[in-house]
């Protein structure tokens, strides 16, 4: 997603240093060219050879002394397409908001005109210092995006705010400001994702097997490309790595069902169908678009028990036709959301929703598009290798009343650029 971009990544002098190494990692691995900053300070704490055996370029601190550029603080400053200032030590931030240019790292940043983001990481008194809050507010009235240090475990053994987040929520970050083209900026997508739950009494519930990947995708994508972007998620594995920030949670973390909650998406959590279907109703009001990602369950216990089932107080009755004593469970139908939202959609609204099926994925799929009154219904069959839940991939055929286009097996990344392409292609 960095592929083609040029990173600067400013390292200063505190005990976080080492996770820019890890930083540093992940931005060349997502395709950037990555030029490291190191102030003298930060030579404390990791030294040069792990940057430039990671980014395969000479570390620069001193401005005068560059074997790969002449006038290096203004050549690296014009190449940038997003400087990285992590970890921000509370002198950098200072030098920054003064605007004091007496290094390699500050004068590059004080020459660059790209986008900026300061991750500041110190102990919580130094952060929580007026000198550096007010430091910080004047870098975010110059449009620098400052985050929020994350509450964790600090150097002098306390826990408290000011630990930098974690290299996977920086690289995300990165990916969000510079990865993609704003070309949906200026409008509010609304998706949802994952399974709902169901409950039968305070302990049980009825659920599906959707983690939702496809619509966690699809969000990112959406953000990445300007969108304003709500999710509203069923409960999730979310593989989160404690990072508490208006812009950022969650991150980390490898479990193959697991998901990220990407950069610059508002989340709106809920468990049940009808949670999900008051949280829609609310944000599909002004929503230019809404894509309903989510696995909603069609059916709910007709009871919910206040108090937990106790096997011993249930009925066995005989199926009359195989004769068989079991039990049986009573359930009701959900509101269908989709359905909904094309019975009553906003003048210009785009709506898409998901279909999937084990047989007539077609047929069927080209009825719910009419009887959902929808855009766009991205049809996928579970009995296909590489579509379905819990994969990384899709087989998608996008249908509309237009055509269809089949996708071949893609990333669900890529698959969801496809799906806003498809709906957004009026307006590109
Ligand atoms: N959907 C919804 N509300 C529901 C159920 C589904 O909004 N209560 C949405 C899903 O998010 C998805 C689409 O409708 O976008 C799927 O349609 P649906 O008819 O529920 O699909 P299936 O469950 O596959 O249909 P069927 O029961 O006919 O197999």
């Amino acid at each position: 997603m960095l592929k083609g971009k040029t990173v600067i990544l400013g390292v200063s002098g505190g005990i976080a240093a080492y996770k820019a190494a890890a930083l540093a990692s992940a931005l060349k691995q997502g395709g950037a060219e990555v030029y490291v900053l190191m102030t003298e300070h930060a030579k404390e704490f990791i030294g040069p050879a792990t940057f430039e055996g990671l980014t395969g370029h000479r570390v620069i601190s001193d401005t005068f002394r560059s074997e790969e550029f002449l006038i290096p603080h203004i050549r690296l400053a014009a190449m940038a397409d997003l400087f990285l200032v992590a970890p921000a030590t509370a002198n950098i931030i200072a030098k920054l908001s003064a605007g004091i240019a007496d290094d390699m790292l500050t004068s590059t940043f004080i020459a660059a005109t790209c986008p900026k983001l300061v991750v500041p990481a110190m102990n919580v008194n130094m952060y929580e210092n007026p000198a550096t809050q007010d430091n910080l507010d004047r870098l975010r009235q110059r449009g620098i995006v400052v985050l929020e240090p994350a509450v964790g475990h600090l150097a002098e053994g306390s826990v408290a705010r000011g630990k930098m987040p974690e290299p996977s929520v920086l690289y995300r970050m990165a990916e969000y400001m510079i990865g993609c083209n704003k070309d949906l900026a200026g409008k509010k997508i609304l998706i949802t994702a994952g399974p709902t739950r169901e409950p039968l009494d305070p302990v049980r519930y009825l659920t599906n097997r959707s983690t939702g990947k496809m619509g966690y995708a699809l969000a990112k994508a959406a953000a990445m490309r300007g969108a304003e972007t709500v999710l509203v998620s069923g409960p999730v594995h979310d593989a989160g790595d404690g990072v508490d920030n208006a812009l950022l949670t969650g991150g980390g973390g490898n479990a193959s069902d697991s998901v990220l909650l990407p950069a610059g998406v508002k989340r709106v959590p809920v468990q049940t169908a009808a949670e999900m279907a008051e949280a829609v109703k609310k944000e599909s009001r002004d929503a230019d678009c809404v894509i309903m990602a989510a696995a909603v369950a069609d059916f709910r216990p007709l009871r919910q028990e206040p108090e937990k089932i106790k096997k011993a107080k249930l009925k066995q009755e005989t199926d009359p036709e195989t004769g068989v004593r079991g039990y049986s469970l009573s359930l009701e139908r959900t509101e269908d959301i989709l359905a909904w939202l094309g019975a009553h959609r906003q003048p210009g609204q785009k709506l898409a929703g998901f279909s999937m099926e084990t047989e007539n994925l077609l047929e069927n799929s080209r009825r719910k598009l009419v009887e959902k009154q929808v855009d766009l219904i991205a049809a996928n069959s579970l009995k296909k290798a590489g579509a379905g839940f819990g994969t990384d991939t899709n087989i998608v055929t996008l249908i509309r009343q237009e055509g269809e286009r089949e996708l071949p097996l893609l990333s669900k990344e890529e698959t969801a650029q496809e799906i806003l392409n498809e709906l957004f292609a009026e307006t590109e």
